[in-house]
């Protein structure tokens, strides 16, 4: 993490709280340090707290504690159209009454920027987002997604320093929204823009970011690069939220150092893992494993627990095999297993043993 007071950091959000209504708070106590040309992606569950944040950085929305600074200097009192900010939100309203060429040059008008360079800037914008050839249409005369890529060409036609996106690519379909991501994460580290993007995908989210901040509560989660948050979720509502996750509840049995034995609920069987956030014997705890990390009648070292487990579903994917699997007495554990020639085929009944590196099983909140 960065130092917030090292003038290091290009955003930053302190101590930041936001109550709508002076009673509830919808923004619990945010800190967060975004530091220049960062991609940072804001990701949580509808009603996290994430478009308020965006919000407030924009200068929509004021904080109702707590400070927001862009490049060292304090912005609270500071109007949205002199922070110099690029802004794509979901439903963003372009001029009706101006060709999509006009919508662009706004914003570069504006900077009184002289005509060759405009249009220069313009077609370059334009054809970024595959719009070349539709300057000279009204935004009425577009589909909603080519507003959305018009909207998103003009947030980064000025090329701003930071751009704030909300959900920018929700309206578009599949093959559009990959190759915008591809676009947008390409073009902003080329300019050195600093991004704060919004999202509730989570794939969107670790393919585009340098770091994810995960939402939940009004409160940031967890904050990390996605590998970290994919391979060492903090609690259990991060290891659920990111990624396919199988999750068992049982209590602490065992612990020393970085391994634990977790005895599961219902069957009371043990397993090993590693004790991110227990504390003691007696701890009630979910243990989460994803399901690439399960491996059939393992060789595991000679204390190693496994567990039991019936073939419920075999699913042919192509690249992957997934097992559904009875474990602990639950239905829904799910293992994944690469499809090699030499990978076993399961059949629904067959009896297994399973097992795991205890470092890939991570004993977590309850
Ligand atoms: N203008 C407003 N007045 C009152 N309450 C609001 C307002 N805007 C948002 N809220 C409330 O604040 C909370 C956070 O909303 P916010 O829009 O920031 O969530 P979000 O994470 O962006 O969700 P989504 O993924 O659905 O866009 C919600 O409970 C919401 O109902
Ligand atoms: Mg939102």
């Amino acid at each position: 993490m960065l130092d917030t007071r090292s003038g290091q950091a290009f955003v930053e959000f302190d101590r930041v709280q936001k109550s709508y209504d002076g009673e509830n708070l919808v923004v619990k106590d945010l800190n967060l340090s975004i530091p220049k040309g960062e991609f940072l992606t804001m990701l949580g569950p509808s009603g996290s707290g994430k478009t308020t944040c965006l919000m407030m950085l924009a200068g929509f929305e004021t904080a109702t504690y707590g400070e927001i600074r862009l490049d060292g200097q304090e912005i609270n009192n500071i109007p949205p159209h002199k922070r110099g900010i690029g802004m794509v939100f979901q439903n963003y309203a372009l001029f009706p009454h101006m060709t999509v060429a006009e919508n662009l040059a706004f914003p570069l008008e504006v900077r009184k920027m002289g005509k060759s360079e405009r249009d220069e800037k313009i077609k370059r914008a334009l054809d970024m987002v595959q719009m070349g050839a539709f300057g000279g249409r009204r935004p009425a005369q577009l589909s909603g997604g080519q507003q959305q890529r018009i909207a998103l060409a003009r947030a980064l036609v000025f090329e701003p320093e930071l751009v704030l996106m909300d959900e920018p690519l929700g309206a578009l379909d599949k093959q559009l929204r990959e190759s915008l991501q591809f676009e947008i994460t390409n073009l902003a580290h080329e300019l050195g823009i600093t991004v704060v993007y919004v999202t509730h995908d989570q794939t969107e989210a670790l393919t585009m970011s340098d770091r994810v901040a995960v939402f939940d509560d009004g409160r940031i989660q967890q904050l990390a690069p996605p590998d970290e948050l994919y391979e060492q979720p903090q609690n259990s509502f991060v290891a659920q939220f990111i990624g396919e996750n199988n999750t068992l509840a049982g209590k602490v049995t065992q612990l020393s150092g970085d391994r634990c034995v977790v005895q599961l609920d219902g069957t009371g069987e043990e397993i090993d893992a590693m004790p991110v956030n227990v504390n003691n014997v007696g701890d009630q705890t979910l243990v989460s494993i994803r399901p690439e990390r399960v491996e059939f009648n393992p060789e595991l070292g000679p204390d190693a627990h496994t567990l039991d487990a019936e073939v419920l579903e075999f699913i042919y994917m192509g690249d992957v095999f997934r097992t559904r699997l009875r474990v602990a007495g639950r239905d829904d554990f799910i293992a994944k297993t690469r499809n090699r020639a030499d990978q076993h085929r399961f059949q629904k009944g067959d009896k297994v043993k399973i097992g795991w590196l205890p470092q890939d099983c991570r004993a977590l909140d309850h």
